[in-house]
């Protein structure tokens, strides 16, 4: 037999290499315990990324990706979770990192979790939006349902909010805001059909 010319070696090569990567990222990599990531840019990540600017890269250890957590794409796949978490979600601003991989980080140090879990990631939030964007009917809630209902509303753990400056700048949005925030928590747990959906909310204190 003729010995392979080098292309076709390095096509071989190739495949081979490819094969086992591909099946990988093709299979139905599911996590077990699934958390919505909602609210503005302090849960999108600006960690590292000046206004006007770019992302500088970093990526402490805080938030280094891990095998065992997962993000929802902005195509409803599942993949392995990168800063910046929210690529494709929060869109129109520089991302950078944020709490999401950190949260993740401390739920599986947990030890009272059932071996082999993996924690999902449903990056939600879009920075510089008023909690009044959030309405049921608006466009980022429903596209929050469809995220979470993509990620299987039977895995949801929580709903993570973290509040956003926009709704501290006119003092009738800061009054107003306990009670749409009530009023979201209300049509989330109604429509995704969880009335014990755990939800934990930052809030920001204002002077
Ligand atoms: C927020 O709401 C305003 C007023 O309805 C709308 O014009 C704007 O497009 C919304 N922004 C987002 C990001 O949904």
């Amino acid at each position: 037999m003729e010995p392979a010319a080098p292309a076709t070696m390095l096509l071989l090569l190739a495949f081979f290499l490819a094969g086992p990567i591909t099946a990988l990222a093709g299979a139905e990599r599911t996590p077990t315990l699934v958390f919505i990531l909602a609210g503005q840019s302090n849960m999108g990540g600006r960690g590292g990324a000046t206004v006007g600017g770019k992302w500088d890269g970093y990526v402490p250890p805080e938030c280094a990706p891990s095998p065992r957590t997962l993000r929802l794409s902005p195509a409803l796949q599942w993949e392995e979770a990168r800063e910046p978490l929210h690529a494709g979600v929060d869109v129109g601003n520089v991302l950078g990192v944020g709490p999401g991989m950190p949260f993740a980080h401390t739920i599986l140090r947990s030890n009272r979790l059932p071996k082999g879990s993996e924690v999902g990631l449903v990056p939600c939030a879009q920075g510089g939006t008023p909690i009044a964007n959030w309405t049921r009917g608006t466009d980022l809630y429903d596209r929050m349902l469809t995220r979470a209902r993509a990620a299987g509303t039977g895995k949801i753990v929580a709903m993570l909010w973290f509040q956003g400056e926009t709704d501290t700048i006119k003092k009738e949005d800061a009054l107003a805001y306990a009670g749409r925030m009530e009023a979201m928590v209300r049509d989330v747990r109604q429509d995704l059909a969880m009335p014990d959906l755990l939800v934990i909310q930052v809030g920001i204190a204002t002077g």
